[in-house]
């Protein structure tokens, strides 16, 4: 496959509101991510992915906009971004955002517009509809939203319904109007034309909706998504994105798309003349250890984790290029769910040694570098996410109440995620000088970034080294992938080879001693131990005994 930079590369995602506060308000900013560079690239990052920080009333934590040309006051100016962007190049540090075109805000000035009246300029930006039945009081079709309730909402002015299928504040944009197409492409070059370097497409799946807006299978949530996820002018508008913009610049795409198959995918990653995408996040590797959603809990299943890494290997390899991630801003922390707080810093180790020498463009989340771990909030009200309310009435009608209900929102919902980052072990974790907008995992007094800085066997020490070995041996970045071991419910085996370079990962997902014996025709003895969580790599005969969430990578040359 062709080699590039994109390929290669190490992407640090930020998420703002919570990464690091500079201006002492409690809200993570821009001049505290400026404070933060030098960290990020010791990281060995290569790219930030910085979700919105454009203008946005945050209902959505700025996955609703409200000006795609501007940032939000909290987190800055126009001018301290481009510092950012300036000081993230001299480091060599390239700038990804966050394209969200779906939907805006129901503050940006187009969708105010286009509440004034079915003539206005700005009305069929939207997508509109007359309401149903005697009085028209009916919503347009059956479709619900994703994170409240249903999918239409009312407007006197106009008499008729706008269609959201995230929040009644994210109205989707109809991106049928050629008007629309346009203003996105202007968006994506004003981006282009200051420097950034590329995107991340969120639920750009979406984008296309199914003419005459069909009512969709009843089910309790997303009802009606199977007619506009993959939408019938979604490749379309894609590549009249990529053809008339994106294919100008040197730049990154990364589409993001709910429920995303391999052969979706493919339709937009495939390289060669067709391809409109440089590279798709997948989702089902996240869900072996709950069912459709991060709040429906199963118990975790190794055999069903490693078949999606093959399936997506086996359908992208020598075709297309994958990603690589195991945690962001929409779901709890990983060392909680796939490895053990028991063994924290043994199972963050393994995990990112599992995932990371597979074939693929790398993503890590803010904190996971120090394996931050999920929240307990104790009350209803200090949980902030939309999707938390919406699940709360859903859950509450099954009789799920009370304590149990934040029981299972404590371990599914996504605020998990957006907890400050914890830097030190001083006030606020250092995070700011005053209340952060958001609770602070009060086991920040333990896992912060300084004290992972001080300690040479931490996983802040261990993800850098990592990710140095990634870059420097190409067998780790471009090499084939070979699993091992497949039925086995506690091991993850894998080689990868290039050019008679051959790289061995050997991962166990348990704390219970597992006897794992190499494959035919590898010598351990011959390999260099190159990677390991634990201090010893003795071997007894042509394998070894593993160790709590052991994992090892050797080299053979
Ligand atoms: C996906 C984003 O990652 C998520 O945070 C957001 O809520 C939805 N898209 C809607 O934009």
């Amino acid at each position: 496959m062709k080699k590039s930079w994109y390929k290669e590369m190490v992407v640090y995602q930020i998420w703002p509101r919570s990464f690091c506060d500079g201006n002492g308000d409690g809200i993570g900013d821009l001049k505290g991510i400026l404070s933060k560079l030098d960290y990020v690239k010791s990281l060995g990052a290569d790219a930030i992915w910085f979700s919105p920080l454009f203008v946005s009333p945050q209902r959505d934590y700025g996955y609703d906009i409200a000006d795609y040309r501007d940032i939000q006051p909290e987190y800055g100016t126009l001018d301290d971004f481009k510092e950012v962007l300036e000081e993230c190049h001299k480091r060599d540090i390239k700038v990804i955002m966050d394209l969200v075109i779906n939907h805006t805000s129901t503050d940006h000035h187009w969708f105010k517009e286009a509440c004034k009246s079915v003539d206005n300029p700005y009305h069929d930006y939207y997508i509109w509809r007359k309401g149903k039945g005697k009085n028209g009081k009916k919503p347009p079709n059956n479709w619900l939203s994703t994170f409240e309730g249903g999918a239409w909402e009312y407007v006197e002015a106009v008499d008729e319904y706008y269609l959201h299928v995230f929040t009644k504040g994210q109205p989707d944009l109809n991106m049928d109007n050629p008007k629309v197409r346009q203003e996105v492409k202007d968006i994506m070059k004003f981006w282009l034309d200051m420097g950034v370097d590329g995107f991340r497409e969120d639920v750009i799946t979406y984008i296309s909706k199914k003419e005459g807006l069909p009512n969709g299978f009843p089910i309790p949530v997303a009802c009606g998504m199977e007619h506009y996820n993959g939408g019938p002018h979604l490749y379309e508008y894609l590549k009249e994105f990529h053809d008339d913009v994106l294919s100008k610049y040197d730049c990154f795409t990364v589409g993001e798309g709910p429920l995303l198959t391999t052969e979706r995918a493919l339709k937009f990653v495939t390289e060669g003349d067709g391809q409109v995408l440089k590279t798709m996040f997948s989702f089902d590797h996240l869900e072996a250890d709950c069912f459709m959603t991060d709040w429906i809990k199963t118990p975790f299943n190794l055999k069903k984790m490693k078949k999606c890494y093959q399936k997506w290997y086996d359908a992208m390899n020598g075709k297309a290029w994958h990603t690589l991630y195991l945690e962001n801003h929409d779901h709890p922390r990983i060392v909680d769910r796939y490895g053990s707080l028991k063994y924290r810093v043994e199972s963050a180790k393994m995990l990112a040694t599992m995932c990371y020498l597979q074939k693929g463009t790398v993503f890590i989340y803010q904190g996971q570098e120090i394996g931050m771990t999920n929240i307990e909030l104790k009350s209803i009200d200090e949980f902030k996410d939309m999707i938390t309310f919406n699940n709360q009435i859903m859950f509450n009608k099954l009789g799920i109440k009370g304590e149990k209900f934040i029981k299972l929102a404590n371990a599914g919902s996504r605020e998990n995620s957006r907890t400050p980052v914890q830097w030190n072990d001083g006030p606020y974790a250092g995070f700011s000088t005053a209340e952060p907008w958001f609770t602070l995992n009060p086991n920040y007094k333990e896992i912060n970034v300084a004290a992972a800085e001080a300690d040479e066997d931490s996983i802040l020490h261990y993800y850098r080294k990592l990710l140095k070995f990634r870059k420097e041996n190409e067998v780790a970045i471009y090499g084939d992938f070979k699993q091992y071991n497949k039925n086995s419910k506690q091991l993850f085996v894998y080689e990868r080879n290039l050019d008679g370079v051959k790289l061995l990962v050997v991962s166990s997902f348990t704390e219970d001693s597992v006897s794992f014996k190499a494959p035919d025709g590898i010598d351990l003895s011959k390999g260099e131990l190159v990677l390991s969580n634990y201090n010893d790599g003795e071997l007894s005969g042509n394998g070894f005994t593993t160790k709590p969430y052991e994992t090892r990578v050797y080299l053979f040359k």
